[in-house]
């Protein structure tokens, strides 16, 4: 309706379902290439937005090009949304019930495809042409066709949704506002750039709120890890280097009430300095694992989506302080604040004692870091029994995890014995198949000589039965000469 509406023939036509549906699947393939350092939620809010404000002008505008780019930009759109949605569907529901959920989720999603592809021109019909003012020059006109109206429209409901979806579901609310952080990750600035480098070991970091059980999660995968013949190394932060045991004594003191946050930021950022250049390092040089009980995600979600500081800048502090050496794996174990409190034995410190709010927030900065890059993360629900939540992280380090020297080595050994066995096999696969050609050779042979046998046989028969006819032929001449 619409490219009938411009007038635009067979050919805009076209190009305008092309628009429409090729835009969509280049969308989907470019998400993650999208502002990967914005949380994925706040991607979704700004792709609705973008589709929104979008598909209004192209109901609006009167030039066809322009609506083509604008269906364009619509489309593309549209892939993040939902290639965004599916990232945080996988982010929020569990593994087991994650392929029901987006079944059902794309079910409906087909539906309200169906119902639109009806109602929409329902909808245009019922607008019908608009017509306001004049066509005298200079005069304001407002000529529009009810399908123009029926896309903008549509492109008003989805602003609605964008609105509901930055509201409602908004990780980084209290941290960095939204057009900061949207400026940031133009410029490329927030959330640590992917770095390795740093030997051929593997690095482990465990994240997560007070009491969410890290420590003892720490422990069981350094055992299992070991058990694979790697060496680990278990450290945390603050406080895994001898600097770092005084610098969290500073930090950690209820006694320092009113530390700046600035301070506090930095405290944190200089034993993280110390901490990979003297331990972290060296191990993974080593090739070592290296699991460590909190890193600089900790500073990102306390000091940035807790404290007032922005998380960007937070961010851009810890990557100078480790000359932006990353985990290969974080595991964010998920808690409630409140249910993690009942695990508190001990007295309090400082951060812990800050008001539950504060470790909402905590918890939200971690799960939108862990957001918005699914493949450097695994979010783990911590309120589960300790087993469960070790079985998860180690499904997944059994993808990850490199072969230890030990275990190459068994590999080895195993391929060595399973090419003995395949030598053996065939070898005994070539004798049978010899045995069995000799057999019929031998078999040929005899069947020859039995045929050869038999030829003479019959070569004799024959020479018998000819002479016994030419004594038979010469007796009857001599009978009938007498
Ligand atoms: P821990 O008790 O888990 O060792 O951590 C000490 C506290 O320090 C904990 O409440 C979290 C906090 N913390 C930060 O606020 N920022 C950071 O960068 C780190 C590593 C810890």
């Amino acid at each position: 309706l619409t490219a009938a509406e411009h007038r635009a023939g067979p050919i805009g036509y076209g190009l305008l379902v092309l628009a429409a549906t090729g835009a969509p699947a280049l969308g989907a393939r470019l998400t993650r290439a999208t502002l990967p350092s914005l949380s994925r939620r706040r991607l979704l809010a700004l792709a609705l937005l973008t589709q929104g404000v979008a598909l209004i002008l192209a109901g609006l505008v009167l030039d066809f090009v322009l609506v083509l780019l604008l269906t364009v930009l619509a489309g593309l759109a549209a892939g993040i949304v939902v290639s965004a949605g599916r990232t945080l569907l996988a982010q929020e529901v569990e593994e087991a019930r994650l392929p029901k959920v987006t079944e059902h989720l794309f079910a409906v999603l087909r539906a309200v495809v169906a119902a639109a592809l009806v109602a929409v021109p329902l909808i245009a019909a019922a607008y019908g042409d608009v017509e306001y003012g004049t066509v005298e020059p200079g005069s304001f006109t407002f000529i529009h066709g009810g399908a123009a109206l029926a896309v903008a429209t549509s492109g008003l409901l989805t602003l609605v949704l964008a609105a509901v979806v930055l509201l409602r579901t908004d990780d980084r609310r209290g941290t960095a506002p939204f057009v900061r952080d949207l400026v940031d990750s133009v410029r490329g600035s927030s959330g640590p750039v992917p770095h390795r480098g740093a030997g051929t070991g593997f690095f482990i970091a465990l994240e997560g709120g007070d009491g969410a059980g890290k420590s003892t999660q720490a422990q069981a995968l350094a055992e299992w890890i070991r058990g694979k013949g790697h060496e680990v190394v278990l450290t945390r932060e603050p406080g895994g280097s001898p600097v770092g045991q005084r610098l969290r004594g500073l930090v950690l003191d209820v006694g320092n009430t009113g530390l700046s946050h600035r301070a506090e930021a930095l405290i944190y950022a200089a034993d993280r300095a110390e901490h990979v250049e003297n331990v972290i390092r060296p191990a993974l040089a080593r090739g070592a694992v290296v699991i460590t009980d909190r890193y600089m995600d900790s500073s990102i979600a306390y000091q940035g989506a807790g404290r007032d500081l922005a998380a960007t800048e937070v961010a851009r502090i810890s990557r100078w302080a480790t000359g932006g050496l990353l985990p290969d794996l974080t595991v964010v174990l998920d808690v409630d604040p409140t249910r993690a409190r009942e695990r508190f034995t001990e007295a309090l410190d400082r951060l812990e004692s800050e008001p539950t709010e504060f470790h909402q927030r905590v918890r939200a900065g971690f799960l939108a870091l862990a957001a918005a890059d699914p493949a450097r993360y695994l979010v783990v629900d911590g309120s589960q029994a300790p087993g469960f939540v070790t079985t998860a992280i180690r499904h997944r380090l059994d993808r990850e995890l490199p072969l230890s020297e030990q275990e190459k080595a068994a590999r080895a050994e195993q391929e060595r014995l399973a090419k003995e066995e395949a030598e053996r096999r065939a070898a005994e696969e070539a004798r049978k198949k010899a045995e069995a050609e000799a057999a019929e050779r031998k078999r040929q042979e005899l069947l020859a000589q039995l045929r050869a046998e038999q030829a003479e046989k019959e070569r004799l028969a024959e020479e018998e039965a000819e002479r016994a006819a030419a004594e038979a032929r010469r007796k009857a001449e001599e009978e009938a000469r007498r």
